[in-house]
């Protein structure tokens, strides 16, 4: 190659920057508006990438009319503990992609839920490493099976919205790696993305997309890392940090100088930068066009959307978490009753999630309504999915009486409760990038609504649509909770499924409700008492002590615990048996001891490690099983999750003694005990 060939590779351009109507000139015509471009090399057969948005299903589609299917949030398909339908939904993402000629998809997302408040939170998939690594493995897997590279992001520690381009994460290096870092490492092991994306934030005092000790020391030369790094957008601050270990400049228009174009190859002609590490971010990044096969035609017929409609169904069906159930509420009975369905936009669509992971759904969306404002970034849009969960329920109980009331007024919601047997009301908060929830609370006064509807009547069951964890303050006048977070174009009818009993609700919590934001770590959102632009510091105090685990090591009560999910049939476990070796391995017996048929997800914790207090969830396994069946579940630790990262040593290391282990229905809810005796022993990676 020559140099102006390798330089070439070195950046990708937007192919429309934020706020300007004209394109960019130097991106071919017949592209459509994608996030980035990168030329690639004719005369060696160097294929050009198309990068597309593609967390939650493909975005950079045309007008109305010309969309893809729209998935559930990243937290519904944590809550799945699905890695194989993740694995589905990457294959369906890696389709529609290649359809439509792009080759990069830019999703999906594991940043570790750690600020319940994070805007971003919905793209996401757990507050648990593990959970997060496999899920977003999954992904990654089934997109590039189909020949499109798959970009995990954003490393690292891009915990909230707020401030987030000059908010220096600061966390023990140790405890990064049991935690958000852990989560990448499996995903990579897992999967081989072809590509990681970094963050905005600093991580302990250099910028995330400039960072040596991540992105060099950690990510490429501990964990082995094959392929190349690439920068968010807007996250580079000079050409050094080619030096440091970003091999691409991202949207390289949007930042103050394209750095890895001019202003780096001039550092180069200067000396500055030796040549072996320009052929090292060349070489990195051809490395993951062939290992994944972008530059192989592959046949593609026309995209199924109905069979996508279909994936996108079921992930949103084994999303949905049935939070409470009492005195059996759900699933519904309402013959020729009457139900009030209240609030939500219930009558117009379901929510989704804004900002770079929005996707448009084939049928266009059924609404979009101006929202929440940033001082310096502008309108957001609700965008709601067709059909409406009013509908679906009409058409699916159409014996029964079904009215809508939109909530606004109150005493008009009160009154047409009071007029029906059943009271089913739709809560929605719309969060998105760029934007933090200032609290737990839901907008709108929708607290207050709910808390008068349960005042008057006994059975009101609340959805929830949210990408995150609210504060509850009604919870226990009402008779049923669901969360349904963001969950997609087939959510209205995964919901009504789930609220009629036609499915079996499976989803299990892949964060923990806290019961206020006191009990978090960082009561005081980070960076909201300051001027936007003003350097911040957030200290992760908790360090690997992320959610369930911060619980468990303060000893506080959540509302709703990791891990929590209630069915309409009942799971014993039973016969737990501990195998110790190198790592744990734990066999026990699930017996469906209810009456209809579902899924169970039992979950594997580690509770206390050589005398410390330690939560770690080591593995899950999600059983379908009929009235009666039984079956025997194996589940291997991974033997990171029983160790302590030493950063001077920069291995694992597991302490001689006792281990105990608790298999339980959520981190709260804890059923059978067992212990096991380790060795000392130490590992690398
Ligand atoms: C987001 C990334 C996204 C990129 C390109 C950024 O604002 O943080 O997740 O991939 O834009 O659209």
């Amino acid at each position: 190659m020559t140099d102006d060939e390798r330089f070439s590779l070195l950046y990708s351009l937007m192919v429309r920057v934020f706020g300007r109507t004209e394109r960019e000139p130097r991106v071919p015509a017949e592209l459509p508006v994608i996030a980035g471009y990168t030329s690639g090399v004719p005369r060696l057969g160097i294929p050009s990438l198309k990068m597309a948005d593609a967390s939650l299903g493909l975005r950079h589609t045309g007008g109305q009319g010309d969309g893809a299917t729209a998935f559930p949030a990243g937290l519904a398909l944590g809550a799945s503990f699905n890695p194989a339908l993740a694995r589905t939904i990457g294959c369906v993402i890696g389709k529609e992609a290649r359809a439509r000629g792009f080759n990069v998809a830019l999703g999906g997302g594991i940043n570790l839920v750690r600020e319940v408040r994070n805007g971003r939170n919905f793209e996401y998939v757990s507050e648990d490493p593990l959970l997060s690594g496999l899920v977003g493995a999954g992904m990654v897997r089934g997109t590039q099976e189909e020949g499109v590279l798959a970009v995990l992001k954003h490393v690292s520690l891009n915990a909230s919205e707020t401030n987030k381009f000059f908010l220096d994460a600061v966390i023990d290096p140790a405890a990064h790696r049991e935690s958000d870092l852990l989560a990448f490492q499996i995903a990579i092991e897992q999967s081989e993305p072809g590509a990681l994306m970094g963050a905005y934030n600093l991580v302990n005092g250099a910028y995330a997309c400039g960072n040596r000790a991540l992105l060099q020391e950690t990510l490429k030369d501990a964990m082995g890392f094959k392929g190349w790094v690439m920068s968010d957008w807007l996250a580079v601050y000079g050409w050094e940090f080619a030096l440091n270990g970003l091999d691409q400049h991202s949207g390289a228009q949007l930042d103050a100088q394209e750095w890895f174009n001019g202003p780096l190859r001039q550092a180069y002609e200067d000396g500055k930068v030796p040549k072996a590490r320009i052929s090292e971010m060349v070489r990195r990044m051809l490395r993951s066009y062939y290992a994944v096969g972008i530059d192989q035609e592959r046949p593609c017929g026309p995209v199924d959307f109905a069979a996508h409609h279909g994936v996108a169904l079921e992930a949103a069906r084994q999303g949905i978490v049935l939070l409470k159930n009492e005195r059996e509420a759900l699933p519904l009975a309402p013959g020729k009753g009457r139900i009030a369905v209240i609030g939500g936009y219930a009558q117009a669509g379901v929510l989704s999630g804004d900002g770079s992971s929005q996707v448009m759904p084939p049928a266009g969306y059924a609404a979009q309504i101006p929202a929440r404002s940033h001082p310096l970034l502008g309108p957001t849009t609700m965008r709601l999915f067709g059909p409406s969960p009013l509908a679906a329920l009409r058409q699916r109980f159409p014996e029964a009486a079904v009215s809508y009331d939109s909530g606004a007024h109150i005493a008009e919601a009160v009154a047409l409760a009071r007029r029906c047997d059943t009271v089913i009301v739709h809560a929605i908060r719309h969060e998105g990038e760029r934007f933090d929830s200032p609290d737990m609370t839901l907008p709108f006064g929708q607290d207050a609504l709910i808390d008068a509807l349960a005042s008057v009547h006994d059975n009101v069951i609340v959805v929830l649509q949210t990408g995150n964890p609210v504060a509850m303050p009604w919870h226990a006048k009402v008779r049923a909770i669901v969360q349904a977070w963001y969950p997609g174009q087939a959510g209205a009818q995964a919901m009504t499924e789930v609220l009629a009993g036609d499915v079996n609700p499976s989803g299990r919590l892949p964060v923990t409700f806290p019961a206020s934001v006191e009990q978090t770590p960082h009561p005081r959102l980070p960076g909201a008492d300051v001027e936007l632009g003003t350097p911040i510091r957030v200290h992760y105090h908790e360090g690997a002590e992320v959610g369930y685990r911060w619980f468990a090591r303060t000893d506080r009560q959540a509302l709703f615990a990791f891990g929590h999910g209630l069915s309409y049939t009942r799971f014993a476990y039973a016969d737990l048996r501990i195998d110790a070796g190198e790592t744990v391995t734990a066999t026990f017996t699930v017996t469906n001891t209810g009456a209809h048929e579902g899924a169970d997800v039992p979950q594997l914790y580690l509770t206390e490690a050589a005398g410390d207090v330690r939560m770690r969830l080591l593995g899950f396994q999600r059983v379908f099983l009929r009235p009666g069946e039984s079956a025997r579940v194996s589940v291997r630790a991974d033997a990171r999750l029983l160790a302590r990262f030493q950063a001077a040593e920069a291995h694992w290391r597991i302490d001689a003694g006792r281990y105990r282990l608790a298999l339980g229905r959520s981190a709260g809810e804890l059923v059978l005990h067992g212990d096991a005796e380790l060795e000392e022993r130490t590992f690398g990676r």
